[in-house]
């Protein structure tokens, strides 16, 4: 059965995300913000390694069904790679993302398969530390990640501004939709815990860096899968790395792409 009706599928199409109040109980997003406490603090330890998917909270997110299910119903089944974790606590005075986008593809040339970002808040937002920003339908033309980055975060035509969600919320964006995030003043003390996790479709071979793929084998090996039940989420072989085709790349982009395939 899938997890999302056809209007959700619908309107994923049509605006770029969908929004999914409180998805994650109570109980295991608290567990959650506790693994993201314990990686700020180890982040300001000299060579200590803090890497997301090591700790349990955050490692079992990147197979999370209620949220890994919703993708398979946006990729139309369960053929599609994690492609990376990244958690941080924001606090008051976090500055501001200008809008871009984080569909990975070099050159950015089609949208021929679906890559999604899912951003989670897991103490909601309340329009203090930072807003998300979106500008629905983007992710339909094809254009540099840093086509808007002209414009800051000021609001742009059509976009919308989410800032009140509840707590443990999460919106699924097609990666290639412009997002920004809006700094906001806040109270002392204030957190906006954030981690996001993206996924690429089978198909095609996405970039990333080597570091992430490492990231897959280790969820492989500390049982994120879930007795193998969500095992492709970390298969081998959907990637290249992005560090050593650049400098080939740079050099060999010239004039129309469609003349060298
Ligand atoms: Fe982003």
């Amino acid at each position: 059965m899938s997890a999302l009706t056809d209007d959700n599928i619908r309107q994923f199409n049509h605006e770029g995300y969908l929004v999914f109040e409180g998805l994650l109980d109570d109980r295991r997003n608290e567990r959650i913000k506790r693994d993201v406490d314990r990686l700020m603090e180890d982040r300001k330890v000299p060579n200590k390694p803090a890497i997301p998917m090591r700790y349990p909270e955050l490692g079992l997110l990147t197979s999370e069904p209620a949220i890994v299910d919703r993708v398979a119903s946006l990729m139309g089944g369960d053929r599609f790679v994690h492609h990376h974790i990244h958690a941080v606590c924001h606090m008051p005075g976090e500055p501001g993302v200008a809008w871009h986008h984080d569909y990975e593809q070099l050159p950015q040339t089609n949208r021929s398969h679906l890559m999604v970002h899912v951003f989670m808040y897991h103490s909601g937002l309340n329009g203090e530390i930072g807003d998300l920003l979106v500008l629905p339908g983007s992710h339909k033309k094809t254009m540099s990640r840093d086509a808007f980055q002209q414009f800051g975060t000021a609001d742009l035509p059509g976009s919308r501004t989410i800032d009140n969600l509840s707590p443990a919320s999460v919106v699924i964006v097609h990666s290639a939709l412009q997002h920004a995030r809006r700094a906001k003043p806040a109270d002392p003390g204030s957190k906006r815990y954030f981690v996001d996790t993206s996924y690429c479709q089978f198909g095609i071979i996405w970039p990333t860096i080597r570091q992430f793929q490492h990231y897959n084998d280790m969820a492989l090996e500390l049982g994120w899968d879930r007795n193998g039940k969500y095992a492709f989420l970390y298969e081998e072989g959907h990637f290249f790395f992005k560090e050593d085709q650049e400098g080939a790349f740079e050099s060999r982009n010239r004039g129309s792409v469609a003349m060298q395939l």
